[in-house]
Protein backbone atom coordinates (compact mmCIF):
# COMPACT_ATOMS: atom_id res chain seq x y z
CA UNK A 1 0.00 0.00 0.00
CA UNK A 2 1.33 3.67 -0.67
CA UNK A 3 0.80 5.32 2.13
CA UNK A 4 1.82 8.82 1.01
CA UNK A 5 -0.72 11.01 0.55
CA UNK A 6 -3.45 8.88 0.60
CA UNK A 7 -6.53 9.11 2.91
CA UNK A 8 -7.33 6.58 5.54
CA UNK A 9 -10.97 5.57 5.36
CA UNK A 10 -11.21 2.18 6.08
CA UNK A 11 -9.23 -0.85 7.20
CA UNK A 12 -10.58 -2.69 3.95
CA UNK A 13 -7.57 -0.71 2.45
CA UNK A 14 -5.00 -2.90 4.53
CA UNK A 15 -3.38 -5.86 4.09
CA UNK A 16 -0.96 -8.15 6.48
CA UNK A 17 1.88 -6.17 4.96
CA UNK A 18 0.56 -2.56 5.18
CA UNK A 19 -0.25 -3.38 8.51
CA UNK A 20 2.93 -4.81 9.53
CA UNK A 21 4.64 -1.56 8.04
CA UNK A 22 2.46 0.61 10.13
CA UNK A 23 3.26 -1.24 13.50
CA UNK A 24 7.25 -1.15 12.54
CA UNK A 25 6.72 2.42 11.93
CA UNK A 26 4.96 2.96 15.40
CA UNK A 27 8.14 1.04 17.09
CA UNK A 28 10.32 3.45 16.09
CA UNK A 29 7.98 6.22 17.73
CA UNK A 30 8.46 5.19 21.49
CA UNK A 31 11.32 7.38 22.51
CA UNK A 32 9.20 10.63 20.78
CA UNK A 33 5.71 9.18 23.08
CA UNK A 34 7.98 8.91 25.76
CA UNK A 35 9.57 11.97 25.64
CA UNK A 36 12.90 10.74 25.90
CA UNK A 37 13.64 12.57 22.56
CA UNK A 38 11.85 14.96 20.00
CA UNK A 39 11.81 15.37 16.67
CA UNK A 40 10.56 18.25 13.91
CA UNK A 41 10.27 16.25 11.31
CA UNK A 42 6.78 18.18 10.69
CA UNK A 43 7.90 21.89 11.84
CA UNK A 44 5.24 23.90 10.37
CA UNK A 45 3.10 21.34 9.06
CA UNK A 46 -0.60 21.36 10.32
CA UNK A 47 -3.11 19.19 11.34
CA UNK A 48 -7.24 20.17 10.90
CA UNK A 49 -8.24 18.11 13.38
CA UNK A 50 -12.30 18.13 12.91
CA UNK A 51 -14.21 16.40 15.45
CA UNK A 52 -17.74 16.91 15.29
CA UNK A 53 -18.94 14.16 17.73
CA UNK A 54 -17.77 13.61 20.95
CA UNK A 55 -14.52 12.63 21.68
CA UNK A 56 -11.64 12.41 23.92
CA UNK A 57 -8.70 10.05 23.66
CA UNK A 58 -8.72 10.13 19.94
CA UNK A 59 -8.96 13.95 19.32
CA UNK A 60 -6.55 14.97 22.32
CA UNK A 61 -4.12 11.70 20.69
CA UNK A 62 -4.57 12.37 17.19
CA UNK A 63 -2.97 16.44 18.33
CA UNK A 64 -0.67 14.71 20.62
CA UNK A 65 0.69 12.69 17.64
CA UNK A 66 0.99 15.46 15.83
CA UNK A 67 2.45 17.75 18.29
CA UNK A 68 4.82 15.01 18.93
CA UNK A 69 6.02 15.12 15.52
CA UNK A 70 6.62 18.57 15.63
CA UNK A 71 3.29 19.71 14.05
CA UNK A 72 0.50 22.37 14.82
CA UNK A 73 -3.11 21.21 15.09
CA UNK A 74 -6.27 23.70 14.43
CA UNK A 75 -9.03 22.14 16.34
CA UNK A 76 -12.57 22.45 14.76
CA UNK A 77 -15.26 20.27 17.38
CA UNK A 78 -18.81 19.85 17.40
CA UNK A 79 -21.49 20.40 14.48
CA UNK A 80 -23.39 23.32 15.67
CA UNK A 81 -20.10 25.42 15.85
CA UNK A 82 -19.48 24.87 12.10
CA UNK A 83 -21.30 26.28 8.93
CA UNK A 84 -22.47 22.39 8.19
CA UNK A 85 -24.71 23.41 10.71
CA UNK A 86 -26.45 26.29 8.23
CA UNK A 87 -26.44 23.72 5.38
CA UNK A 88 -22.69 23.72 3.79
CA UNK A 89 -22.27 20.88 1.99
CA UNK A 90 -19.72 18.44 2.94
CA UNK A 91 -17.92 18.62 -0.17
CA UNK A 92 -17.73 22.42 0.36
CA UNK A 93 -16.35 21.99 3.73
CA UNK A 94 -13.82 20.18 3.11
CA UNK A 95 -12.59 21.73 0.07
CA UNK A 96 -12.18 25.18 2.33
CA UNK A 97 -10.61 23.73 4.67
CA UNK A 98 -8.14 21.48 2.94
CA UNK A 99 -6.63 24.95 1.81
CA UNK A 100 -6.04 25.77 5.49
CA UNK A 101 -3.65 22.45 6.47
CA UNK A 102 -1.68 19.80 5.40
CA UNK A 103 -3.44 16.69 6.77
CA UNK A 104 -7.10 16.35 8.32
CA UNK A 105 -8.37 13.14 11.13
CA UNK A 106 -12.40 13.55 11.36
CA UNK A 107 -14.97 12.40 13.10
CA UNK A 108 -18.43 12.56 12.46
CA UNK A 109 -22.31 11.20 13.66
CA UNK A 110 -22.89 9.74 9.74
CA UNK A 111 -21.74 6.73 8.63
CA UNK A 112 -20.03 7.35 5.08
CA UNK A 113 -19.47 11.07 5.63
CA UNK A 114 -15.89 11.14 5.81
CA UNK A 115 -15.76 9.47 2.67
CA UNK A 116 -17.75 11.72 1.36
CA UNK A 117 -15.70 14.57 3.18
CA UNK A 118 -12.58 13.45 1.44
CA UNK A 119 -14.14 13.70 -2.07
CA UNK A 120 -13.46 17.40 -1.29
CA UNK A 121 -10.53 17.26 0.10
CA UNK A 122 -7.05 18.43 -1.59
CA UNK A 123 -5.40 16.87 1.72
CA UNK A 124 -5.34 13.08 2.90
CA UNK A 125 -8.20 12.57 5.63
CA UNK A 126 -7.75 10.13 8.18
CA UNK A 127 -11.06 8.59 9.45
CA UNK A 128 -11.32 8.98 13.66
CA UNK A 129 -14.84 7.14 13.24
CA UNK A 130 -17.89 7.73 10.82
CA UNK A 131 -21.06 6.54 12.70
CA UNK A 132 -21.64 3.28 13.54
CA UNK A 133 -19.27 2.09 10.26
CA UNK A 134 -15.66 1.97 10.67
CA UNK A 135 -12.97 3.52 13.12
CA UNK A 136 -9.68 2.50 11.32
CA UNK A 137 -6.99 3.89 13.40
CA UNK A 138 -9.11 2.47 16.69
CA UNK A 139 -8.66 -0.96 14.71
CA UNK A 140 -5.09 -0.36 14.26
CA UNK A 141 -4.11 0.39 17.20
CA UNK A 142 -6.92 -2.36 19.24
CA UNK A 143 -4.78 -4.68 17.09
CA UNK A 144 -1.10 -3.40 17.67
CA UNK A 145 -2.06 -3.94 21.09
CA UNK A 146 -3.61 -7.25 20.85
CA UNK A 147 -0.09 -8.25 19.01
CA UNK A 148 2.42 -6.48 21.92
CA UNK A 149 0.47 -8.41 24.58
CA UNK A 150 -0.12 -11.94 22.76
CA UNK A 151 3.58 -11.59 22.15
CA UNK A 152 4.29 -11.19 25.87
CA UNK A 153 2.25 -14.27 26.53
CA UNK A 154 4.21 -16.06 23.43
CA UNK A 155 1.32 -16.36 20.99
CA UNK A 156 0.32 -14.71 18.29
CA UNK A 157 -2.88 -13.15 16.14
CA UNK A 158 -2.80 -15.92 14.10
CA UNK A 159 -5.00 -18.89 16.11
CA UNK A 160 -6.04 -16.53 18.37
CA UNK A 161 -9.68 -16.60 20.11
CA UNK A 162 -11.11 -12.75 20.52
CA UNK A 163 -14.82 -13.06 22.57
CA UNK A 164 -16.49 -9.49 21.99
CA UNK A 165 -18.64 -8.38 24.34
CA UNK A 166 -21.70 -5.58 24.50
CA UNK A 167 -23.11 -3.58 21.50
CA UNK A 168 -21.21 -5.33 18.67
CA UNK A 169 -24.14 -3.82 16.41
CA UNK A 170 -23.75 0.18 17.15
CA UNK A 171 -19.77 -0.58 18.03
CA UNK A 172 -17.78 0.97 14.94
CA UNK A 173 -14.35 -0.15 16.51
CA UNK A 174 -15.55 -4.15 16.83
CA UNK A 175 -16.39 -4.00 13.03
CA UNK A 176 -13.04 -2.57 11.88
CA UNK A 177 -11.20 -4.78 14.38
CA UNK A 178 -13.09 -7.74 13.03
CA UNK A 179 -12.42 -6.80 9.38
CA UNK A 180 -9.03 -6.12 10.10
CA UNK A 181 -8.61 -9.70 12.22
CA UNK A 182 -10.16 -11.42 9.16
CA UNK A 183 -6.42 -10.40 7.42
CA UNK A 184 -5.04 -13.24 9.79
CA UNK A 185 -5.32 -16.95 9.80
CA UNK A 186 -7.55 -19.06 12.27
CA UNK A 187 -9.14 -16.98 13.99
CA UNK A 188 -11.93 -18.11 16.92
CA UNK A 189 -14.04 -15.27 17.35
CA UNK A 190 -17.14 -15.75 20.50
CA UNK A 191 -19.74 -12.71 19.86
CA UNK A 192 -21.51 -11.88 22.95
CA UNK A 193 -24.52 -9.74 22.73
CA UNK A 194 -28.17 -8.85 23.08
CA UNK A 195 -29.66 -10.02 19.83
CA UNK A 196 -30.90 -7.00 18.92
CA UNK A 197 -27.33 -5.46 18.90
CA UNK A 198 -25.70 -8.20 17.12
CA UNK A 199 -22.80 -8.29 14.93
CA UNK A 200 -24.27 -7.15 11.57
CA UNK A 201 -24.53 -9.92 8.77
CA UNK A 202 -21.83 -8.07 6.55
CA UNK A 203 -19.51 -8.46 9.28
CA UNK A 204 -20.47 -12.08 10.18
CA UNK A 205 -20.07 -13.15 6.21
CA UNK A 206 -16.43 -11.43 6.12
CA UNK A 207 -15.57 -13.44 9.01
CA UNK A 208 -17.28 -16.51 7.56
CA UNK A 209 -15.32 -15.88 4.03
CA UNK A 210 -12.02 -15.54 5.70
CA UNK A 211 -12.10 -19.22 7.09
CA UNK A 212 -12.76 -18.44 10.50
CA UNK A 213 -14.90 -19.74 13.50
CA UNK A 214 -17.12 -17.29 15.08
CA UNK A 215 -20.65 -18.31 17.98
CA UNK A 216 -22.68 -16.17 18.73
CA UNK A 217 -24.73 -15.64 21.84
CA UNK A 218 -26.70 -13.60 24.36
CA UNK A 219 -24.93 -15.26 27.50
CA UNK A 220 -21.25 -14.60 28.89
CA UNK A 221 -21.56 -18.68 30.15
CA UNK A 222 -19.63 -20.69 30.91
CA UNK A 223 -15.55 -20.83 30.61
CA UNK A 224 -14.45 -19.46 27.63
CA UNK A 225 -10.35 -19.82 26.61
CA UNK A 226 -9.91 -16.54 25.16
CA UNK A 227 -7.32 -14.74 24.79
CA UNK A 228 -8.94 -11.20 24.52
CA UNK A 229 -11.81 -10.46 25.94
CA UNK A 230 -12.70 -6.83 24.07
CA UNK A 231 -15.84 -5.24 25.96
CA UNK A 232 -17.60 -2.09 24.54
CA UNK A 233 -20.09 0.40 25.15
CA UNK A 234 -23.90 0.05 24.76
CA UNK A 235 -23.76 3.23 22.09
CA UNK A 236 -26.77 5.11 23.50
CA UNK A 237 -26.04 7.77 21.26
CA UNK A 238 -27.30 5.41 17.66
CA UNK A 239 -30.43 4.54 20.23
CA UNK A 240 -33.55 6.61 19.02
CA UNK A 241 -34.44 7.05 23.15
CA UNK A 242 -32.38 6.94 26.28
CA UNK A 243 -35.46 4.66 27.31
CA UNK A 244 -33.95 1.76 24.26
CA UNK A 245 -30.47 2.37 25.35
CA UNK A 246 -31.52 1.94 28.80
CA UNK A 247 -32.99 -1.82 27.79
CA UNK A 248 -29.18 -3.08 27.51
CA UNK A 249 -26.75 -0.78 29.56
CA UNK A 250 -25.48 -3.43 32.23
CA UNK A 251 -26.55 -5.93 30.94
CA UNK A 252 -23.03 -7.13 30.30
CA UNK A 253 -21.28 -6.03 33.61
CA UNK A 254 -17.04 -6.71 33.94
CA UNK A 255 -15.75 -7.33 37.27
CA UNK A 256 -12.89 -9.40 38.95
CA UNK A 257 -15.75 -12.24 39.91
CA UNK A 258 -16.92 -12.09 36.88
CA UNK A 259 -13.68 -12.21 34.80
CA UNK A 260 -12.58 -14.99 37.17
CA UNK A 261 -15.49 -17.13 36.69
CA UNK A 262 -15.83 -16.93 32.92
CA UNK A 263 -12.01 -16.04 31.76
CA UNK A 264 -8.52 -17.75 31.85
CA UNK A 265 -6.27 -16.18 34.77
CA UNK A 266 -4.37 -14.64 31.30
CA UNK A 267 -7.03 -13.46 29.24
CA UNK A 268 -6.33 -9.74 28.38
CA UNK A 269 -9.05 -6.81 29.10
CA UNK A 270 -9.71 -4.61 26.62
CA UNK A 271 -11.99 -1.65 25.64
CA UNK A 272 -11.61 0.97 23.51
CA UNK A 273 -13.22 3.47 25.92
CA UNK A 274 -14.79 5.13 27.39
CA UNK A 275 -16.69 2.77 29.39
CA UNK A 276 -19.77 3.89 31.21
CA UNK A 277 -19.18 3.61 34.63
CA UNK A 278 -22.34 5.12 35.58
CA UNK A 279 -24.06 2.81 38.74
CA UNK A 280 -26.15 1.25 35.86
CA UNK A 281 -24.04 0.35 33.58
CA UNK A 282 -20.75 -0.04 35.11
CA UNK A 283 -19.25 -2.51 32.16
CA UNK A 284 -16.39 -2.66 33.21
CA UNK A 285 -15.50 -2.58 37.23
CA UNK A 286 -12.74 -0.43 39.04
CA UNK A 287 -12.09 -4.25 40.85
CA UNK A 288 -10.06 -4.92 37.79
CA UNK A 289 -8.08 -1.54 37.78
CA UNK A 290 -5.20 -3.41 39.13
CA UNK A 291 -5.40 -6.45 37.00
CA UNK A 292 -2.11 -6.41 35.27
CA UNK A 293 -4.13 -8.19 32.26
CA UNK A 294 -6.07 -5.09 32.10
CA UNK A 295 -5.06 -3.48 28.95
CA UNK A 296 -6.88 -0.33 28.43
CA UNK A 297 -4.38 2.09 29.07
CA UNK A 298 -1.59 0.54 27.33
CA UNK A 299 -4.60 0.84 24.48
CA UNK A 300 -4.61 4.40 24.86
CA UNK A 301 -0.98 4.59 25.16
CA UNK A 302 -0.30 2.86 22.01
CA UNK A 303 -2.49 4.99 20.14
CA UNK A 304 -0.30 7.63 19.79
CA UNK A 305 2.23 5.63 18.58
CA UNK A 306 0.43 4.25 16.05
CA UNK A 307 -1.60 7.55 15.05
CA UNK A 308 2.16 9.07 15.13
CA UNK A 309 2.64 6.33 12.55
CA UNK A 310 -0.09 6.54 10.36
CA UNK A 311 0.81 10.77 10.16
CA UNK A 312 4.50 9.83 9.52
CA UNK A 313 3.20 7.43 6.70
CA UNK A 314 0.95 9.79 4.80
CA UNK A 315 3.35 12.68 5.09
CA UNK A 316 6.00 11.08 3.39
CA UNK A 317 8.47 11.28 6.43
CA UNK A 318 8.85 8.20 8.08
CA UNK A 319 12.26 7.28 6.94
CA UNK A 320 13.90 10.55 8.25
CA UNK A 321 12.38 11.69 11.40
CA UNK A 322 15.08 10.75 13.48
CA UNK A 323 17.22 13.26 11.29
CA UNK A 324 15.02 15.56 12.88
CA UNK A 325 16.20 14.65 16.72
CA UNK A 326 16.80 17.18 19.04
CA UNK A 327 17.41 16.29 22.83
CA UNK A 328 14.71 17.27 25.84
CA UNK A 329 15.63 19.65 28.37
CA UNK A 330 13.03 18.86 31.18
CA UNK A 331 12.13 15.88 33.46
CA UNK A 332 10.92 12.88 32.11
CA UNK A 333 9.16 10.18 33.53
CA UNK A 334 9.97 7.00 31.49
C1 LIG B 1 -15.05 4.51 20.61
C2 LIG B 1 -15.75 5.26 19.50
O1 LIG B 1 -15.84 6.50 19.54
O2 LIG B 1 -16.21 4.58 18.61
N1 LIG B 1 -14.22 5.33 21.39
C3 LIG B 1 -12.97 5.64 20.94
O3 LIG B 1 -12.80 6.20 19.88
N2 LIG B 1 -11.94 5.24 21.69
C4 LIG B 1 -15.96 3.64 21.40
C5 LIG B 1 -17.09 4.26 22.16
O4 LIG B 1 -17.33 5.47 22.09
O5 LIG B 1 -17.76 3.52 22.87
Amino acid sequence: MNFTGSHILSVNQFDREAIEQVFQVADRMLPYAKRQKRTTVLNGAILGNLFFEPSTRTRVSFGTAFNLLGGEVRETTGLSNSALAKGESLYDTARVLSGYSDIIAMRHPDAGSVAEFAEGSRIPVINGGDGANEHPTQALLDLYTIQKELHAHGSTIDGMHIAMIGDLKHGRTVHSLSKLMCLFNNIRFTLISPKELAMPTAIINAIENSGHQYTITEQLAGSLDADICYQTRIQEERFSSQDEANLYRGRFRLNHQVYTKHFQSKTVIMHPLPRDSRAEANELDNDLNLNPNLAIFRQTDNGVLVRMALFALTLGVENIVSKFDQNVHWHVNS
